[in-house]
């Protein structure tokens, strides 16, 4: 919402699209064009001190007090980098860096990258902050060094992508695609009652530019894996060619509350015991699938919560995962006869309300096979692989060419203050982000070079 500002426009030095380690043609030789992992290390220390926790984690659920802090930092940077920013009616933040074909300010022509800043209540400080402050640090190297390229290029944050206050996940990229509509975005409630529109307001990020947004040139998310594979394996760098499909359902167990010393077992309508049979369920469940399948319940609530009270009510979520549709499915199907045969046993109602469910995204091939190349050019191992969280790149990938870059996450720990990677990690991955959206923004050649 500040003033557009165009970036120092001066000559290049090199052309980081290409290998430019290796480019040396006669007497002309490139200079490597690398991001200041240390600047970048700076500023994901920084943001982690918005929302600190025990244990190096933060706790910026989307929208809270501690939401706005970090928004407020990032976007500050995002002023002394010159970028011109822009927060949408979901409150999606874009900052917009021109490029020479382009004075517009408006990321719809941009080359776009970014991630979240939103965290789970016992986050990490890498998940998505990392794709969005790596965003910030290629928009440092290249102004750093005076380079302008073809097409602008734009850094973004999306609105509650972890979902874990609001459901659906990812819903900032959602409006922004066009896939929810504003509207029911905004009267969404959270665990706590309040409502996304509410918040947006209350926090000042329920800004002007309009939904659903113009689609980007193409996107790319720099994010950490959150899973084991890469770090076990000594790979440097995933090349993501698909995101999971994600189903989401909150189930309420209504049953009879009674004395726990009289209550004979028989006679009991336990929703406690309902909700513990759906936990170990969904379990075996998983287990029995194999494959990609993962289930969990991470979220559950007693009524009234007593030692000495069979419980009446029972709030409980279930997550089910699986890169196959089919098999994604059919985990569904098994888990709504289970709750059909609860029914019966328990004499308990269930209601069941879908907070999220999303197919599985396959990623733009030209995309991946763009950001192995560029890996692989700096001297790095790739593997591809596919995401087993969800990300706001599976929403881009509807209206533009999108692809996701991974780095290791050590002993796969994400969703806790333990998350980390390390700092070689961290430098690599902007590096490849760097030179990926460089060749999708088109760098100036350097003055004299050969065309
Ligand atoms: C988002 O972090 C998700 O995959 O749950
Ligand atoms: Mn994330
Ligand atoms: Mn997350």
């Amino acid at each position: 919402m500040s003033a557009p500002a165009r970036p120092p426009r001066r000559e290049a030095l090199t052309s980081p699209g290409e290998d430019v380690a290796q480019r040396q043609e006669g007497s002309q030789v490139s200079i490597a064009l690398r991001i200041d992992g240390a600047r970048l290390q700076r500023r994901i220390a920084q943001l982690a001190e918005v929302g600190a926790i025990d244990g190096g984690g933060c706790a910026r659920l989307a929208l809270t007090d501690a939401d706005r802090a970090g928004r407020d930092l990032v976007c500050s940077w995002m002023h002394e980098l010159g970028l011109a920013v822009s927060v949408d009616a979901i409150g999606n933040v874009v900052g917009v860096r021109a490029g020479h074909n382009s004075d517009t300010t408006v990321a719809g022509p941009a080359v776009m990258t970014g991630s979240h800043i939103d965290t789970v209540r016992t986050g990490g400080r890498y998940d998505g902050n990392y794709g969005v402050l790596a965003g910030l640090e290629v928009v440092a190297t290249l102004n750093d060094a005076g380079i302008v390229t073809e097409h602008p290029l734009a850094v973004a944050f999306f609105t509650n992508e972890e979902g874990a206050r609001f459901a659906p996940d990812m819903m900032g990229s959602l409006v922004y695609t066009g896939a929810l509509p504003l509207d029911e975005a905004l009267s969404t409630r959270g665990i706590d009652g309040a409502s996304v529109g509410d918040e947006l307001q209350r926090i000042g990020y329920a800004g002007p530019a309009p939904v659903p947004a113009a689609a980007p040139r193409a996107f790319v998310e720099l994010h950490v894996e959150q899973g084991p594979v890469l770090d076990r394996e000594g790979t440097q760098i995933g090349v993501v060619e698909s995101v999971q499909g994600i189903s989401w359902t909150e189930l309420e167990i209504l049953g009879t509350s009674n004395h726990a010393g009289t209550t004979p077992m028989a006679l009991r309508r336990d929703a406690g015991w309902a909700a513990g049979s759906i936990i170990n369920f969904v379990r075996e469940l998983a287990q029995e699938l194999g494959g990609d399948q993962v289930a969990t319940v991470g979220r559950i609530e007693f009524f009234p919560n007593l030692v000495n009270v069979v419980p009446n009510r029972a709030v409980l979520t279930v997550d089910l995962r699986n890169t196959d549709e089919a098999r994604l499915q059919l985990a569904e199907a098994r888990l709504a006869a289970h709750l059909e045969a609860l029914r019966d046993a328990e004499t308990v109602d269930i209601a069941t309300r879908s907070l999220a469910r999303f197919a599985p995204v396959p990623f733009a091939p030209e995309m991946t096979a763009r950001i192995e190349h560029h890996a692989r050019a700096l001297g790095l191992s790739t593997r591809r692989m596919p995401s087993g969280a969800g990300h706001d790149a599976q929403m881009l990938a509807a209206v533009c060419p999108t692809a996701m870059i991974f780095v290791p996450s050590v002993d796969g720990i994400s969703h806790n203050v333990r998350e980390y990677t390390h700092p070689e990690h961290i430098e690599a991955g902007a590096n490849v982000l760097l030179a990926v959206l460089c060749e999708l923004a088109g760098t100036t050649p350097p003055a004299g070079a050969p065309a």
